[in-house]
C-alpha cells in the first residue's frame, strides 16, 4: 500500500483533502461504534443497583474519604462526584472505584470552572462584552487545560441563560440578553472546553446550563417562577442551548425554576421532546444541585419517590446531590412503575460520555496535580480578554486616554487594590496571589515617574464607614487627575445574590461625589457583575469605563486602556437601565400599538396640575424616566472614531431560501489604531405574530489603523429570518424587512429588503 503522503502526490489537492476528511469521518464513526459496543457490553454485566449508581452524583467530603463513601464506591453506587479539589483524595477515590468495585467503572470528577480555573478570566458577561468568539474559545481551552491537570473531567459551564433583568445575580454568569450573541458564545465555550477529542488529557466535558428559562425568574429573583410562552421559549431562551447541542456539548443541566407550572427537572416537554427528539441530543442530562428534591417544595412532587419517578420519566439521567434515584429507583423498577429501559438509557448515555472521555483507558489520560501559578501564556490571554471586555461608556473632552507623562495621580476606591473582589463570582480555584490589582499595575507602569496618591476611601464596596473619605479627598486634591475604582464585591452577584437596588452599594456614590467636588478630572472605573444604575453618578465624572469583574489580569488590562496603549473596544451585551423601575428593558422589544418614539410626550414635571385625565395619544413609556435606556445593547465608545458608509445589499428582493450579502465600509477616521464591533440587525415589519423592533443577526470585530478603510461583509441567509409561529413551526414569512448595520443597537445605516415566496412553495 502506498503511504498516504505519496497518494497525496498523485492526485489534485482537493481530492486528497476529501479522502483525508472521509478517513477522519470513518474513524470517528468507527470510534463511535466501538464505544457503543463497549457500552452495551458493560451494560449487560451490570446489576440494577450498579446501574443506578451511575446515575448518582455526590458532593465531595472536603478532602476526606469517609468509610461510608469507600463502601459506596466499592459497591459501584456512585457515578460522579463534584468538588473534590485535593488531588491525592481525588486519585484515591478513583483508585477505589476502579480497583475495588466489581466492574471498575471510573467516576466523572466535576467542578464549576465558570470563567477560568487557576487563571481567572472576566466573568462570562464580561467575556460576552468582547464579542470575540475566538478569544472566548481560547479562554475555555486554557481553563480546560488547567482543570484537567487538577483531575477534573467535567465542568458545569457554559451557562447560557438569557438574562434581561440585571437584578438577577446570575446575569454575571451568562452572555447577556440576546439569543444570537449568547448562541455564538455558547458554541465557542463548548468548543474551547471540549476541543476536538474529549479523550485528550487536556479537554473537559462541558455542560450547557440551566435548561431552561432560569434567567426569566419573576422580579429578577433567583430560583423564581418563569412563565414563558412557547414561542418566546423557542425564539429567545432555547437557541443558545440548541447552539451548544450543535457544538457537541456532552452534558446539559436542568434549571431550578419552573416554566409555566412545571419544574425543569420534571419536564418531559423540554427534556424529551425538545432536547432529545427535536435536537437529537446524545449526551446526558444532570439535575442542578438538589433541584430534583426541590420539586417537593415546588408543589410538583409529593415525596422523594415521586421525585425519582417524575425525574427519570422526564429525562434526567444523573441526580446531583439529592438522593431520590439512590433511594427509590430500584423499588420503582422492581414494582414495574419505572420501565427498566429508562434506567438503561440513562446509564447508556452516562457510560458513553465516560468512554468518550477516555476514563476507561489504561493508563488513564487524567491525573490530578496541585495547580501551579498561571503560565505566561495564560496571563497574556487573561490580559487580552479583560482588555477587550472593557466598555468605554463616557469620555467627556477626550479625557481618556491619560498621558503617561502625568505628574500625579490619585487612585481611590474600594476596588483599586483588592485582589479578591475583582475576580468575580464563581471564582473557585483562582488565587489572590496571582491577581494584579489596578494599583499595582499603575505602580508598575508609572511608579518611577509619577506621584501615585492612593486612598481606598472605603474598605469594601458595601461599607458605609466614611472615616477614609478625608484622606481620599486629600489625595485627590494633591493630584492632577483622579482614578476611582468602584463597583460591587464579587459576592453581590452570582447565585442567590439578587438586588432590588442597582446603585453602587454602600457609600460609594457619596465618596465619588466628594471627590468630584474637588473639581479634579475624574475617571470612574466600575468593576461589577451586572449593569448598575450609574446614570446620575456618571454625570459627576468625566469618563466612565465599565470593566465587569475582569479577573487575574484586571490591573494590567485596565492600565493599558487608561494610558492609551490600547483603545477600549468592548460593547454592552446587555441593556443598561436608567432606573430599576425600567426593568425589564432590552433592545429586542416589541413595537406595541403606541411606540413612544413617534410622538413628543409630556414628562412628569410638564403635566399641568389637575390635568384632565386622558390617555389617548400616550405611549409605552414612563412619565418620569421615558423609554430609552441609559446605554443601549451593543453600545461602547472608542478612543478613535469609526465611520460607517456605503451600505450595500446584494439584492433588495430575495426568494425564501436565498441569502443576502450585506456590505458596509468602515473607516477609522480618528488618530488611533483600534477595534470596532460591527453589528447587523433586522426587523420583520409584518408577520403573523408580531416581531421585535430589532434582532441581532451578525457581528464582526474589525481592527483598523488610523485612516484605514475596510469593506465588511455579512452573509445573511433568509433561513435566519424566521420565528416560531402559532403552530410552533419555525417559519420565515415573506414580507418586508428593515436592516441596519452600525456600532450599537440604537444607531446604524439603514436599508430594507423583501423576502418573496420561492416559486412553487408556500413557505
Ligand atoms: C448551581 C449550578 C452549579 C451547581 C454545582 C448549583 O447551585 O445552580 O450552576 O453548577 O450548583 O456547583
Amino acid at each position: 500500500m502506498l503511504p498516504v503522503k505519496s497518494i497525496g502526490l498523485l492526485m489534485p489537492p482537493r481530492y486528497f483533502l476529501l479522502i483525508v476528511l472521509l478517513c477522519f469521518c470513518c474513524s470517528a464513526i468507527a470510534t463511535d461504534n466501538n464505544i457503543k459496543e463497549q457500552v452495551e457490553t458493560l451494560l449487560t454485566k451490570m446489576t440494577l443497583p450498579e446501574k443506578i449508581g451511575q446515575m448518582v452524583q455526590i458532593n465531595a467530603f472536603g478532602g476526606k474519604i469517609p468509610d461510608e463513601l469507600k463502601q459506596r464506591l466499592r459497591e459501584g453506587r456512585i457515578g460522579s462526584m463534584l468538588n473534590e479539589v485535593n488531588p491525592q483524595t481525588s486519585l484515591e477515590i478513583q483508585r477505589i472505584a476502579v480497583e475495588q468495585s466489581r466492574l471498575g467503572i471510573p467516576l466523572i470528577m466535576a467542578r464549576d470552572v465558570i470563567h477560568g480555573f487557576r487563571t481567572i478570566f472576566p466573568v462570562p458577561l464580561g467575556q460576552a462584552a468582547t464579542w470575540d468568539a475566538e478569544l472566548v474559545k481560547q479562554c475555555a481551552r486554557l481553563a480546560a487545560k488547567e482543570a484537567t491537570s487538577a483531575g477534573f473531567h467535567l465542568t458545569f459551564a457554559p451557562m447560557m441563560d438569557i438574562a434581561r433583568d440585571p437584578r438577577w445575580g446570575r446575569i454575571a454568569e451568562g452572555f447577556g440578553e440576546d439569543p444570537y450573541l449568547a448562541s455564538v458564545m455558547a458554541a465557542a465555550m463548548v468548543h474551547g472546553f471540549q476541543g476536538d477529542d474529549l479523550s485528550a488529557p487536556n479537554t473537559i466535558a462541558a455542560c450547557a446550563k440551566h435548561f431552561v428559562g432560569y434567567g426569566a425568574g419573576e422580579g429578577g429573583r433567583d430560583y423564581d417562577t418563569a412563565n414563558i410562552p412557547q414561542g418566546l421559549l423557542r425564539d429567545v431562551y432555547l437557541p443558545p442551548f440548541k447552539s451548544a447541542v450543535q457544538a457537541g456539548v456532552a452534558t446539559i443541566m436542568t434549571s431550578f425554576n419552573e416554566i409555566n407550572g412545571v419544574p425543569s427537572s420534571g419536564n418531559p416537554f423540554i427534556l424529551r421532546q425538545i432536547l432529545r427528539q427535536e435536537w437529537g441530543f446524545q449526551g446526558f442530562v444532570v439535575s442542578d444541585w438538589a433541584s430534583m428534591e426541590e420539586m417537593i417544595e415546588h408543589g410538583f412532587c409529593s415525596d422523594l419517590k415521586d421525585v425519582a419517578y417524575k425525574s427519570i420519566t422526564a429525562g434526567v439521567d444523573m441526580e446531583m446531590q439529592s438522593s431520590a434515584y439512590a433511594d427509590h429507583i430500584e423499588e420503582l423498577v422492581k414494582k414495574g412503575i419505572v420501565p427498566q429501559k429508562l434506567v438503561d438509557d440513562a446509564v447508556r448515555r452516562i457510560l458513553r460520555i465516560k468512554f468518550q472521555l477516555g476514563l476507561f483507558e489504561k493508563p488513564s489520560p487524567y491525573s490530578a496535580k496541585q495547580s501551579t501559578k498561571p503560565s505566561e501564556a495564560a496571563l497574556k490571554l487573561a490580559k487580552t480578554v479583560a482588555l477587550k471586555s472593557v466598555v468605554l461608556l463616557k469620555n467627556e473632552d477626550g479625557l481618556l486616554p491619560l498621558s503617561k507623562e502625568v505628574k500625579s495621580i490619585a487612585v481611590i476606591g474600594p476596588m483599586s487594590d483588592d485582589p479578591y473582589e475583582v475576580l468575580g463570582t464563581w471564582n473557585r480555584d483562582g488565587k489572590i496571589e496571582d491577581t494584579v490589582t489596578p494599583l499595582t499595575a499603575i505602580k508598575n507602569l508609572l511608579g518611577d515617574t509619577t506621584e501615585i496618591n492612593f486612598a481606598a476611601g472605603l474598605p469594601y464596596s458595601r461599607s458605609r464607614d466614611k472615616d477614609g473619605f478625608a484622606k481620599a479627598v486629600e489625595q485627590a486634591k494633591k493630584s492632577d487627575v483622579v482614578l476611582i475604582f468602584a463597583g460591587e464585591e464579587a459576592i453581590l452577584s452570582g447565585e442567590g445574590h439578587c438586588r432590588a437596588f442597582l446603585d453602587l452599594p454602600g457609600a460609594q456614590n457619596e465618596l465619588i461625589t466628594e471627590i468630584a467636588e474637588t473639581k479634579k478630572p475624574v475617571v470612574l472605573v466600575i468593576l461589577a457583575g451586572r449593569p448598575l444604575t450609574i446614570g446620575e453618578i456618571s454625570e459627576k465624572v468625566k469618563a466612565v469605563l465599565y470593566a465587569w469583574h475582569p479577573g487575574t489580569m484586571c490591573g494590567p488590562a485596565l492600565t493599558d486602556l487608561i494610558f492609551g496603549l490600547q483603545s477600549p473596544s468592548g460593547k454592552l451585551p446587555v441593556t443598561f437601565p436608567k432606573a430599576v423601575g425600567q426593568i425589564p428593558i432590552y433592545y429586542a422589544h416589541k413595537n406595541t400599538g403606541r411606540p413612544p418614539h413617534t410622538r413628543k410626550l409630556m414628562m412628569i414635571d410638564e403635566i399641568p396640575v389637575r390635568a384632565y385625565q386622558s390617555a389617548p395619544g400616550d405611549a409605552a413609556r414612563y412619565l418620569d424616566i421615558g423609554y430609552l435606556p441609559l446605554f443601549p445593547f451593543g453600545y461602547g465608545l472608542s478612543y478613535t472614531k469609526f465611520e460607517y458608509s456605503n451600505l450595500q445589499l446584494s439584492s433588495h428582493r430575495i426568494e425564501l431560501g436565498e441569502n443576502i450579502k450585506v456590505s458596509v465600509d468602515l473607516t477609522n477616521t480618528g488618530q488611533m489604531e483600534a477595534e470596532e464591533i460591527v453589528q447587523l440587525y433586522v426587523r420583520d415589519l409584518v408577520a403573523s405574530l408580531t416581531r421585535p423592533v430589532k434582532e441581532l443577526k451578525g457581528f464582526q470585530r474589525i481592527r483598523l489603523k488610523p485612516k484605514e478603510k475596510k469593506t465588511v461583509t455579512f452573509n445573511l441567509p433568509s433561513t435566519e429570518l424566521g420565528f416560531h409561529n402559532s403552530d410552533m413551526k419555525y417559519v420565515v414569512e415573506p414580507g418586508k424587512f428593515h436592516l441596519w448595520v452600525g456600532g450599537d443597537s440604537q444607531s446604524g445605516l439603514k436599508s430594507e429588503f423583501e423576502v418573496v415566496k420561492s416559486k412553487g412553495k408556500d413557505r
